[in-house]
């Protein structure tokens, strides 16, 4: 049987395509599933998507991903920054996880450069645009095959 996986977008990233170009790129989150589920397929891997702006919803969707997922990438946007539910709930998970953003927030303001889930997860992707989702894809693949 396959693997599945989850990719898990917060807040804002429903607006990629029109939120801060110079920052995100022009790609949407409906473009960015689409080239993800072509990759997955091409690499024999079940995913799904999901997004949500609202906290408590990020961390039953993770809760929720123990049961169904085998791995999981996730951007978890600003909340990255302020949320320990969110760590707390990537930290049950016990299956590989990758964490991703699309600009490089260590070149940006103050308040990005502090991850609170990079020490939960088991590497991460920054910085390199809308195709860190595909690059995220094929790593996780490989932590799944080890
Ligand atoms: C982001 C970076 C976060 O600081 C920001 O709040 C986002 C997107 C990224 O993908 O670069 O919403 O996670």
């Amino acid at each position: 049987m396959n693997n599945k996986i989850i990719i898990i977008n917060g807040p804002n990233l429903n607006l990629l395509g029109e939120r801060e170009q110079s920052q995100y790129g022009s790609d949407t989150l409906n473009k960015i599933k689409e080239t993800c589920l072509k990759k997955s397929k091409e690499l024999e891997l079940e995913v799904e998507f999901a997004q949500s702006n609202v906290e408590g919803e990020l961390v039953n969707i993770i809760q929720d991903a123990r049961k169904n997922f085998d791995g999981m990438i996730i951007n978890a946007a600003a909340f990255t920054h302020t949320s320990v539910a969110i760590r707390d709930a990537l930290e049950l998970f016990k299956k590989p996880i990758i964490e991703l953003h699309i600009s490089n927030i260590y070149k940006r303001e103050e308040f990005r450069q502090k991850s609170l889930i990079s020490d939960v997860v088991n590497g991460g992707i920054f910085g390199l645009g809308s195709d860190g989702y595909i690059l995220a894809i094929i790593s996780m693949q490989k932590l799944l095959i080890k």
